[in-house]
């Protein structure tokens, strides 16, 4: 299962998760074209791909989607934490409503989601979370208070849970990536993204692919003995 399928990162992991042999849960909350459009090609590829509509950032959201996949399936044994938002603005200048809605997507979703997924994968004594972070969430970013804070909230939480649950076989992981163009960076000015562009050592910045194939390892059974890490997809940028 991902959530924020219907996004660049989201749909990257989505397709190579299926590519593997999973069959895939497409979490989206707006977009239903962008999410069809992305099922069709899992399912031209030969793989198998279910929809499934719903706002992570609430309890409802999180329970029928996590309901869903058990229903339609029978099991769930990855779920990727992958929908984020943004909303930035400098802290002296940032609304409350902005703060928490990034907090709600970012951080509260993931958790709401790990609490539902959790109950099938203890169960049946394996299962992978694996949390999307950023390099925000670690060094902090101007700009981004709310969203470097809900990082690095998630980061928090990935280690937390990843105690809990070890012991039934049940790992939690986080991928931190640096500048993935998508639209996520839209609104930020093109000086600024010069500014981050000049601070990766290799130069240039990284593609859903390269997020997408470390978030597969995390999620396969070759990584069955890390949990609690956090891996930077970043160009050496942290
Ligand atoms: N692109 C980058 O440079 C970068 C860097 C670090 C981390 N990330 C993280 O990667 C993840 C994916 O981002 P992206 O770059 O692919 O951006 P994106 O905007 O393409 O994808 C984000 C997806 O999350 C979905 N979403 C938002 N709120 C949701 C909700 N409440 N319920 C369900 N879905 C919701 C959006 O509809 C969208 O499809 C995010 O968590 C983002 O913070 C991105």
């Amino acid at each position: 299962m991902v959530t924020g399928a219907s996004g660049t990162i989201g749909s990257a992991a989505a397709r190579t998760l299926a590519e593997l042999g999973a069959t895939v849960v497409l979490n989206y909350n707006r977009n239903p074209d962008g999410a069809e459009a992305i099922a069709g090609a899992i399912r031209q590829a030969g793989g198998r791909a279910e929809l499934c509509a719903a706002d992570v950032s609430t309890p409802e959201g999180a329970e029928e989607l996590t309901g869903y996949a058990v229903k339609q399936l029978g099991r769930l044994d990855i779920l990727v934490n992958n929908a984020g938002i943004t909303r930035d603005g400098l802290a002296l200048r940032m609304t409350e409503s902005d703060w928490d809605a990034v907090l709600d997507t970012n951080l509260k979703g993931a958790f709401l989601c790990s609490k539902q997924a959790l109950r099938p994968m203890l169960r049946q004594r394996w299962g992978r979370i694996v949390n999307v972070s950023s390099v925000a969430g670690l060094v902090g970013n101007p700009g981004q208070a709310n969203y470097s804070a809900a990082k690095a909230g998630l980061i928090g939480l990935t280690r937390a849970l990843a105690r809990e649950v070890a012991s039934r076989n049940v790992t939690v992981n986080a991928v931190a990536p640096g500048y993935i163009p998508s639209a996520i960076w839209d609104d930020v000015a093109e000086e600024a993204k010069a500014a981050v562009l000049a601070q990766i050592p290799m130069g240039r910045t990284g593609t859903p692919q390269e997020v997408a194939s470390a978030i597969a390892f995390l999620a396969s059974e070759e990584a069955s003995y890390i949990t609690g890490q956090v891996l930077a997809i970043d160009g050496g940028m942290t």
